[in-house]
């Protein structure tokens, strides 16, 4: 018997929301740490939607092999609308107990970490929630399984633009992935020695960009990117912007979800990895309703309901560090 009496013999796991690379490491640590420790593992397909679907596949050892440097995720994903109502949970909590299923593990990002947090709240389902986004826009862990991959492809696509914008003279508009998160934004035009960015966290003034590009021509430099998070603003509105206020050549490029996919960094693999065994711990534990997390290296447990999204805490340090180094 566990801690509060109930006994956890077979665990669910699924993946929700936009997929991100180290979501299969996750996966295999899970599974393989439940397996270990005697538990039995099911793999539920494309998240909450294949929850109510009923569409539950039991996993061994085998059903992990060959993927902790895989991206995407084995179990497929999707944003489920019907989970987000009163039925639709009533519904996936039956199938869950009709499946034999006493605890679900939900990789994702805050959407379905609420859901999660309902399912328990309303259903007392023992649930707990894996932080797995490219945004990494979650309270309760410094970094989310798949941002760190996300920004490395990003900049190794800004490399790739900087020869181009070098070679032809010209200005670059380039828009990254994040809706209401500008953290790729701002790690990418850092590390990509960019000249401005845009997040949709903060508003922008473009007048001042204008001079500031003005001022840079003068100044002999000839060409520049500038980065746009996909939820402040469209590239290709932006580089007309630009061109109307400076009368120079602008060129726009949308990144879009190439971003998401690709081999994890071992850094996301070992997040990822980590956090898995923490979440199968925490359930042997009895310990319900929560969020694992990683934070200063150490893993950090938050209430489910608590871990909804945040702003990247370097947002305006690295905004600033971007304009200053032009
Ligand atoms: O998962 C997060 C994310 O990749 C955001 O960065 C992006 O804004 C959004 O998903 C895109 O969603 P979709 O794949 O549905 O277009």
């Amino acid at each position: 018997m566990l801690k509060n009496g109930h006994r956890i013999k077979k665990i669910g796991i699924l993946t929700s929301g936009g997929d991100g690379p180290g979501m299969n490491a996750a996966i295999r640590s899970v599974v393989r740490c439940a397996l270990n420790n005697g538990l039995e593992a099911d793999g539920i397909m494309r998240g909450y939607a294949g929850l109510i679907d009923g569409d539950i596949v039991a996993m061994n050892h085998r059903s992990v092999s060959n993927i902790v440097n895989r991206g995407g995720t084995i179990l497929k994903t999707a944003r489920s609308k019907e989970f987000a109502t009163v039925e639709g949970r009533e519904k996936a909590a039956l199938i869950l107990r009709s499946r034999g299923i006493d605890a679900l593990v939900v990789i994702g990002g805050d959407g379905s970490y609420r859901g999660a947090a309902r399912l328990y709240e309303e259903h007392g389902f023992p649930a707990i929630g894996l932080p797995g986004t490219i945004d990494n826009d979650i309270h309760g862990t410094d970094e989310t399984i798949g941002c760190h991959t996300a920004v490395n492809t990003a900049l190794e696509a800004m490399d790739k633009i900087r020869d181009t914008a070098h070679s032809m003279e010209r200005i670059f508009i380039i828009e990254v992935m994040g809706n209401r998160s500008g953290y790729i934004a701002v790690e990418v035009a850092l590390g990509a020695g960019a000249e401005d960015v845009i997040v949709p966290e903060r508003g922008f003034d473009y007048q001042l960009m204008g001079e500031r590009i003005r001022e840079g021509y003068k100044n002999g430099k000839i060409s520049y990117m500038i980065v746009v998070a996909e939820g402040a603003a469209k590239a290709g509105e932006v580089a007309g912007k630009v061109t109307a206020m400076t009368g120079l050549e602008t060129r726009s490029v949308v990144l879009g979800h190439i971003q998401r996919g690709g081999i994890p960094t071992g850094q996301d693999r070992i997040l990822a990895t980590r956090l898995g065994a923490a979440a199968v711990n925490l359930l042997l534990d009895g310990q319900y309703g929560k969020a694992v997390g990683m934070v200063r290296d150490d893993i950090q447990v938050t209430d489910l309901k608590d871990a909804t999204s945040k702003e990247y805490v370097h947002l305006d340090e690295f905004i600033r560090l971007v304009q200053m180094l032009t």
